[in-house]
């Protein structure tokens, strides 16, 4: 059987509207769906609607997709915050129907292609806390390499495998769980690896890829009786197209610096909101702002002064 698997869409219907055409060209016979489908851009229910047009297919949530759930919960009268205006915004305009479909998803199943057992979580550190997600990470790319060099995506992987060959919290993991495939998403970088007779793909981001490369990310999945083959895709859509749309909508106009530092990832491919947040919450500090989530004052004020000093044009 020949899977496409797709991770990380984001609200970005453009970027899964490419990677589904591909996938058609490519011949993709099931679609394996790892998580993380609205929040961020303004499309959640053209992304959902076009997933559950896909007949054959396994899907799971991720841990975007329920932030929804906690949301359903609170007073709707406290919803101006500056934080999360972008997931306020999505919440409202997601249609029910759409909410109940997320909100029953699995948050891991296991299914059986000749013989071999194909794990879905959202998370590598889902299938065993050992293996942390955090080690190999966007924000550790972008540590480790001082910023967006060209070579990222080659060190990033020389990274990856550092860790997943030679940590010893990590190899142990990998060597207690069982042997089969393992399928993850959550850091946006897309990569694959096998050990022992297990097999790790993390099919990186389709609609917000995190890797330094800015093609919609999904990667295919052959099992036959006798081989299995990985290929890591990444396709080219219109990326300007869809930010001139992301920047006319509604979700833009409600949560604009949110939006603004998404859109800067997408057209980057790199990690800016984890280092957003840490300089707001120096800012917080520093102006002794005991508001948590941050108040839309505190939040535009801490947006304003950290595109200067990272020098981010309007
Ligand atoms: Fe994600």
């Amino acid at each position: 059987m020949r899977y496409a698997i797709i991770a990380d869409i984001h609200g970005n219907a453009d970027a899964f509207e490419a990677v589904l055409q591909d996938a058609k060209m490519q011949n993709a016979e099931a679609y394996i769906f790892a998580g993380d489908y609205c929040p961020c851009f303004p499309y959640p229910n053209e992304v959902l609607d076009m997933i559950q047009d896909i007949g054959n297919k396994f899907i799971i949530k991720g841990n975007e997709d329920t932030c929804f759930e906690e949301c359903a919960g609170q007073d709707k009268s406290t919803w101006t915050d500056g934080q999360f205006q972008a997931r306020y915004w999505t919440y409202r305009e997601m249609r029910s129907e759409n909410h109940d479909y997320l909100r029953v998803l699995p948050e891991h199943i296991i299914f059986r292609d000749n013989g071999i057992p194909v794990n879905v979580t959202h998370k590598l550190s889902d299938v065993d806390e050992g293996m942390g997600d955090k080690e190999i990470s966007s924000r550790r790319c972008i540590l480790n390499n001082q910023s967006n060099s060209e070579d990222a995506k080659e060190q990033l992987l020389k990274d990856i495998k550092e860790y997943f060959y030679k940590d010893s919290d990590c190899q142990k993991a990998i060597h207690n769980i069982s042997d089969g495939i393992y399928i993850f998403a959550h850091t946006h970088i897309q990569w694959n690896a096998a050990y022992e007779n297990k097999i790790f793909i993390n099919a990186g981001s389709c609609g917000l890829p995190l890797d330094g490369i800015t093609g919609a990310a999904y990667t295919i999945l052959d099992i036959e009786k006798e081989k299995m083959l990985v290929t890591e895709r990444r396709v080219p859509y219109d990326i300007d197209r869809f930010v001139s749309k992301v920047k006319n909508s509604g979700l833009y106009k409600d949560a604009y610096v949110w939006t603004d530092i998404e859109i800067l990832e997408l057209t980057r491919g790199f990690e800016h909101v984890m280092f957003f947040l840490q300089f707001t919450e120096n800012y917080a500090n520093k102006i002794k702002d005991p508001i948590r989530p941050y108040s839309v004052k505190t939040w535009t004020e801490a947006y304003r002064l950290w595109k200067k000093e990272n020098k981010v044009r309007d």
